[in-house]
């Protein structure tokens, strides 16, 4: 058997505000190998976004241990984490994070920044990207010209243009109304299909249902 892609043991989070601490994650431990399709569920505050942000290496523990394909983040330098970030991970939020200013295209070739790859290469990968979420028609269109489900699929092909190992979204319908949530959660299934990796944070059973594994997390530990 390979190594676990991510393998987190008795990892917790605390935020410190002033003199105060509060420790939103309490001693979790949790593998997900390579393939996988994983739904987080559990109440609002539960840490849901705050475990993603610190699997997507957007954050960092407080305690434990966090490999990631065998390595250990848990002490990475920030330029590190950086790097990490922009290879491995794509992310797609709740409120799509587009920026308002720039375009379609854009927008999806926005993880380029931090890479070196040649100008061809951004070029065909993020055509492909606009057409493999069906909006080769709305290239040009910036995001306040795009519905919400268009919104959110630009943001899915800027979370698949850099084909990363894994895929974080944090309630990637939240926003959508369930006829459109559905349409993405075809995007988001199919991508796995393919082999990438995915975690999903969602409050819905239904969104939770197209996952191949569920885990419940509850005042800071899976139940
Ligand atoms: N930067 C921060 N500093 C201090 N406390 C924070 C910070 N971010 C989150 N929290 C607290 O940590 C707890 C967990 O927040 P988190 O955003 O992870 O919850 P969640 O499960 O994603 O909730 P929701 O379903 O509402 O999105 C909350 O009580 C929140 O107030
Ligand atoms: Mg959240």
């Amino acid at each position: 058997m390979p190594a676990p892609l991510i393998d987190i043991t008795n990892l917790s989070k605390e935020y410190t505000m002033g003199s105060k601490s509060l420790e939103v994650l309490k001693g979790l431990s949790l593998c997900v190998n390579q393939g996988d399709f994983l739904a987080i569920m559990g109440p609002s505050g539960s840490g849901k976004s705050t475990l993603l942000n610190i699997l997507g290496c957007l954050d960092r523990l407080t305690a434990g241990t966090y490999l990631l394909n065998g390595v250990d983040v848990s002490h990475a330098t920030d330029d590190k984490l950086s790097v990490i970030r922009s290879t491995v991970f794509g992310f797609v939020f709740q409120n799509f994070n587009l920026i308002h200013n720039l375009n379609v295209y854009d927008n999806v070739s926005m993880p380029f920044l931090y890479t070196k790859s040649s100008k061809n290469d951004i070029h065909s990968k993020t055509l492909n990207a606009i057409k493999d979420v069906g909006l080769a028609k709305r290239i040009h269109h910036n995001p306040q010209e795009l519905s919400g489900g268009e919104m959110q699929r630009v943001a899915i092909a800027r979370a698949l243009v850099n084909r990363p190992k894994i895929i974080i979204a944090d309630e990637p319908t939240g926003n959508l109304d369930s006829v459109t949530g559905s349409a993405i959660m075809k995007l988001i299934r199919e991508l796995n299909h393919k082999g990438t990796t995915l975690i999903l944070v969602t409050h819905d059973k239904n969104i939770a249902s197209w996952s191949k594994n569920i885990q419940i997390l509850k005042d800071g530990k899976f139940i």
